[in-house]
């Protein structure tokens, strides 16, 4: 597949390909609402993005649902401007509603090692939910440090470093409706 689709030419040399394209994304997330849906039928879901990169995966996603959501945001950072994962997890932003008795569903855009991730959920559980389950669009595999017990998956991907449709590089390239790898050259790998 070509980048072409990118008219943005200061940033067009910077992608090397497409992994997963706007309409693949489209597809497998509603795909994804309609196991949701069926799985918690009559209960009510509080969805929990990780900010930022989340953004894209939460809005496409949840429009899809038909089952009774809240939306909440939580921000953590374990990689500053880098692209390897310290393990090191800071809460940015937390929660604004009480977990207890709720039904989390986390939305992710990519669980690359799983640290952040399998701490974030051992996090949300000891606030006392119903139940933790996570959803993620990207998963790279080859990358896990940590087993992370996935309930909603889109597309397993390659162990290299990918930007767009939420996933940024120094904050760039969010906008894309697609996901692309970096050419490394932009962050001198
Ligand atoms: P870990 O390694 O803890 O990382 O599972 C999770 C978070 O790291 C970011 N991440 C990426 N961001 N391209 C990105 O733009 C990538 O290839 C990538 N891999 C990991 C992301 O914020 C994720 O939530
Ligand atoms: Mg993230």
């Amino acid at each position: 597949m070509s980048n072409q689709a990118w008219s943005y030419p200061e940033v067009g040399g910077d992608l090397v390909n497409i992994v997963v394209s706007e309409e693949q994304i489209r597809q497998r997330l509603s795909e994804m609402a309609a196991e949701i849906d069926t799985d918690y039928a009559g209960e009510e879901i509080l969805l929990v993005g990780v900010l930022k990169g989340a953004a894209m995966v939460m809005s496409d996603l949840m429009r899809h649902l038909r089952s009774d959501v809240s939306m909440d945001w939580m921000a953590v950072s374990s990689y500053g401007a880098g692209t390897k994962s310290s393990g090191v997890v800071r809460i940015l932003k937390d929660l604004d509603t009480d977990l207890t008795g709720k039904h989390v569903l986390i939305v992710e855009d990519i669980i690359d090692s799983g640290l952040t991730l399998s701490w974030l959920i051992e996090n949300l559980r000891s606030r006392g939910p119903a139940s933790v389950e996570i959803a993620t669009l990207l998963r790279k595999p080859e990358a896990a440090k940590v087993e992370v017990d996935v309930r909603y998956l889109g597309f397993d991907i390659a162990n290299e470093f990918v930007v767009g449709y939420g996933l940024d590089y120094a904050e760039r390239y969010r906008q894309l409706p697609f996901v692309a790898v970096l050419a490394p050259h932009v962050y001198g790998g």
